[in-house]
């Protein structure tokens, strides 16, 4: 059977956005709602693949069959992954984790003041580097969110990353990115090539990357 090739496979699937606590009735985040991440989780699973969802605060319900496990900052995404990377076959890093975080979490609700206030950011921790980094067998694929030179930055981070694949979007197309329920990718790989999708569900998109995926497990890897 056509999809059999991730059967039993472990796959953890990222999703959602992350919560970057500023005080204690503050945050940052962005607008992703999960949908994409969900949408594979789904798909996976009716595959006939033993999937863990590790998911961001969304307003999605978790899908039958899964093993979700809810996470907020970027920090606990970061911790939930790399805990169960060594016994993953596939990864797939949809989540749109803040690249910032206050450097200061106050304690207490920070009061209005005269004037402006000044947040100071600092960086989160790069999930996808330090996954490609510590990569042994396992597929590693990532997304890439862009509004410009899409190729170039897909391609770029696909190295960088030392990924296996990058999904990537144009965010400002119509249609397409954070919280539509279609979605319109290309999918670059490490041998050069890249499958450009038109226009669909992000439940078919899902589909399709998980073809990919099936392939690229049968043509190079025992796992
Ligand atoms: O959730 P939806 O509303 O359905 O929207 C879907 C989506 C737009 C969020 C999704 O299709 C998408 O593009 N996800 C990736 C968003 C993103 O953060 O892209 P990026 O180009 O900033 O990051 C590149 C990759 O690095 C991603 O795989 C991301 O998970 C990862 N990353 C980023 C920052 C960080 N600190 N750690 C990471 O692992």
């Amino acid at each position: 059977e056509k999809t059999s090739d991730l059967a039993g496979k472990k796959v953890i699937i990222t999703a959602g956005p992350t919560r970057e606590k500023i005080d204690p009735v503050r945050y940052l985040t962005n607008h992703s709602t999960g949908k994409m991440g969900y949408a594979i989780a789904e798909a996976a699973r009716q595959m006939g693949a033993n999937v863990v969802l590790i998911t961001g605060p969304v307003a999605l319900a978790p899908p039958q069959g899964v093993q979700t496990v809810a996470v907020e900052s970027a920090e606990d995404m970061y911790r939930a992954v790399l805990d169960r990377y060594d016994e993953a076959d596939i990864v797939i890093k949809t989540a749109a984790v803040a690249d910032y975080k206050p450097k200061t979490v106050y304690d207490h609700k920070l009061k209005k003041q005269i004037g402006g206030q000044t947040l100071e950011l600092e960086r989160t921790k790069d999930i996808l580097l330090e996954l490609g980094k510590q990569k042994k067998n396992q597929l590693l694929v990532g997304f890439a969110a862009e509004t410009e030179n899409v190729e170039e930055y897909a391609r770029r981070k696909l190295q960088k990353k030392n990924a296996d694949m990058i999904v990537a979007n144009n965010v400002k197309l119509e249609g397409a990115g954070f919280g539509t329920d279609t979605n319109i990718v290309t999918i670059f790989k490490q041998d050069g090539s890249a499958v450009k999708l038109p226009m669909m569900p992000k439940i078919e998109v899902a589909r399709y990357l998980l073809e990919e995926i099936a392939k690229e497990i049968k043509r190079d890897r025992i796992i």
